[in-house]
């Protein structure tokens, strides 16, 4: 009899396609409401498995951060997996995974891909978004020609395949008989196909032990541990109620040894406690707060927050945030401090082309290459995978290194721990080097790149088609009148829209940002969101660069106010938008 519970049989349900299925920077991102329409999330999901032609027999990972909706779309994934001829689905316990473990898991198992149910640092909940992602066998999210097949299949589907158990009536549905262990981690069920006989295969694994594994292999983890026990030394690391909170526990407080109390909001919650998972000054203000030494007595020496699926982190030390820009910048520069970096020849560095320059002066310094992509951390995939750069970030407060294919949270708070160990080597108790400190005599080396970023969220579309016709026009009128800009002191030497060649394979990537750079280097950008699930939201990117050392503590928003005041009055972009500020600045 229980011979017959694993067997299932494979049907085809008729559907229509779904309009609105184009993947955007980062996987396919919709309110929940729009994922529980019937066949939505079925479609999209046959139209992965129909663009990966060889997924016969292949093993998958998939887990999510948690949010809303996971365990219902695992349910179907799952038997879409068995039904398209998936071999084997390794989910993570409870269904968790984070993004960056997800790709360890794939590299280090050497799978065909995985699955991520998240949308990342967007709220959760009944009311809020979903996303799924697919990630390929270097680990790193599916590159524009593979997620542009999925669209293309998904705008002419007409069935998708799901595996149901042989109707025995006396039979519980064996895939729901394993998918209620989930919290079980080690279980494995096969199942077999009745038409072809191929098996296939669930096995719960653990949501960490691979990623734990990783990164004590880049780390000095007993270093960490003893300089950690320092009794001047105290640190906060806030999940946002993602998926973090899982690999924090066990990494930092069970491995590392540290008190609990070091960690916040680290159980993962379905609606993310009802906030905003996206660790940037406004979103994870409560950790800014407590890092306040006005406002807290206690305020940690070092501090993190991390999104919701684990690939983001906001550094910040005892009153002081360092911007990712100078997070990567920073860390290139103190490579040396990290084991992962120490192991190998430091080639090259890469950051996205909004986020403010500071790391290129370090590539300059070290005589390595630095790279300018797009927006988008699948560009760095190729820069990594042939070994061009080893370290890459984003403003968006991801970074990461070529040890997984994604961005890495907990990987940059380890490569910070790592940094402030080394420099506290030989300090005294009481007299530890703080984190603003480190900030500071890396400025006063490289110089400091000032920079901030307005969003302005919910854009109508026709305002912002008037907007861009607004800004190609200027870039063009601008240009051909030598550079002058309004009444602004300083002529632009540039302005055009970002293309990007892929130094590997030589790809061109258009339109990734219009940019206004002025002969001082100092500039602005305009971009629109490729992660916003509905509306459209637009980016504006502020930098100025200095060497002027009494400049360094001054205001962030007063050293870029001229630079604010010119790109909002040259674009006319509150007028345009009919918005008197921005809905974020961070
Ligand atoms: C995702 C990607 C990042 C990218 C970010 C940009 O998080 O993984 O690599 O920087 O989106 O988002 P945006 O909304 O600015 O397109
Ligand atoms: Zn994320």
């Amino acid at each position: 009899m229980s011979n017959y519970s694993h067997m299932f049989k494979v049907v085809r349900f008729p559907t229509t396609p779904s309009k609105d299925q184009k993947p955007g920077t980062s996987g396919l991102r919709k309110k929940v409401s729009i994922f529980r329409q019937q066949q939505y999330l079925a479609n999209f999901v046959q139209s992965m498995f129909d663009s990966l032609p060889d997924i016969q027999g292949k093993t998958l990972v998939l887990g999510g951060d948690g949010r809303f909706y996971n365990s219902k779309a695992i349910r179907i994934i799952t038997r879409m997996a068995a039904a398209n001829g998936v071999g084997k689905l390794l989910i993570g316990k409870d269904g968790l995974l984070s993004t960056p473990a997800v790709s360890a898991i794939i590299r280090q198992r050497k799978l065909y891909g995985g699955i991520i149910l998240t949308a990342s640092h967007n709220p959760g909940g009944a009311d809020e978004d979903f996303g799924i992602k697919y990630n390929v066998s270097n680990g790193g999210p599916a590159l524009e020609n593979l997620t542009n097949q999925f669209y293309e299949n998904s705008q002419r589907i007409s069935s998708y395949q799901i595996a149901m158990h042989i109707d025995y009536p006396d039979q519980e549905d064996p895939f729901e008989n394993t998918l209620r262990r989930i919290h079980q981690q080690g279980i494995s069920d096969t199942y077999t196909c009745q038409e072809t006989g191929n098996t296939f295969e669930i096995e719960i694994i653990s949501s960490v032990d691979d990623y734990l594994h990783l990164m004590k292999n880049l780390f000095d983890f007993n270093q960490l541990k003893q300089f950690a026990s320092r009794s001047d030394f105290s640190m906060l690391l806030n999940s946002m109620n993602g998926v973090t909170g899982i690999y924090t526990r066990r990494i930092f407080v069970e491995e590392l040894g540290l008190p609990k109390e070091y960690l916040m909001n680290d159980t993962p919650k379905e609606d993310f406690g009802g906030h905003h998972p996206d660790p940037n000054l406004t979103y994870a203000h409560d950790l800014v707060e407590l890092c306040d030494p006005k406002k807290n007595k206690r305020a940690p020496v070092f501090a993190a927050a991390f999104d919701g699926d684990g690939d983001r982190c906001m550094i910040l030390g005892t009153g002081f945030f360092v911007s990712p820009a100078d997070s990567l910048a920073v860390i290139a520069a103190n490579a040396d401090c990290i084991p992962h970096f120490r192991s190998q020849k430091l080639k090259g560095v890469a950051r996205s082309m909004p986020t403010a320059a500071a790391v290129d002066f370090v590539a300059e310094k070290l005589n390595i290459s630095c790279y300018e992509t797009p927006t988008g951390w699948k560009f760095f995939g190729n820069l990594m995978d042939a070994d061009l750069a080893q370290i890459c970030g984003e403003e968006s407060f991801g970074l990461g290194s070529n040890h997984i294919r994604e961005k890495d949270g907990i990987f940059t708070a380890l490569c910070w721990l790592s940094i402030i160990s080394s420099k506290n080597e030989k300090q005294t108790i009481g007299s530890l080097i703080s984190v603003e400190k480190i900030v500071m005599q890396h400025w006063e080396t490289f110089g400091r790149n000032f920079f901030s970023r307005y969003d302005y969220d919910h854009c109508k579309a026709p305002a912002v088609s008037k907007l861009l016709e607004h800004v190609r026009e200027l870039q063009t009128q601008t240009m051909k009148q030598g550079g002058q800009l309004l009444d602004y002191p300083v002529k632009l030497r540039l302005a055009d829209s970002f293309t990007y060649i892929d130094p590997v394979d030589h790809s061109k990537t258009e339109n990734q940002g219009y940019r206004f750079v002025f002969e001082d280097n100092s500039r602005f950008v305009l971009r629109l969101s490729g992660t916003s699930s509905s509306d459209v939201t637009i980016r504006m990117y502020f930098e100025r660069y200095t060497k002027d050392v009494s400049l360094f503590d001054h205001p962030v928003e007063q050293v870029l106010r001229p630079v604010i005041d010119i790109a909002l009055k040259s674009l006319k972009i509150e007028q345009i938008l009919e918005k008197s500020q921005p809905d974020v600045i961070t």
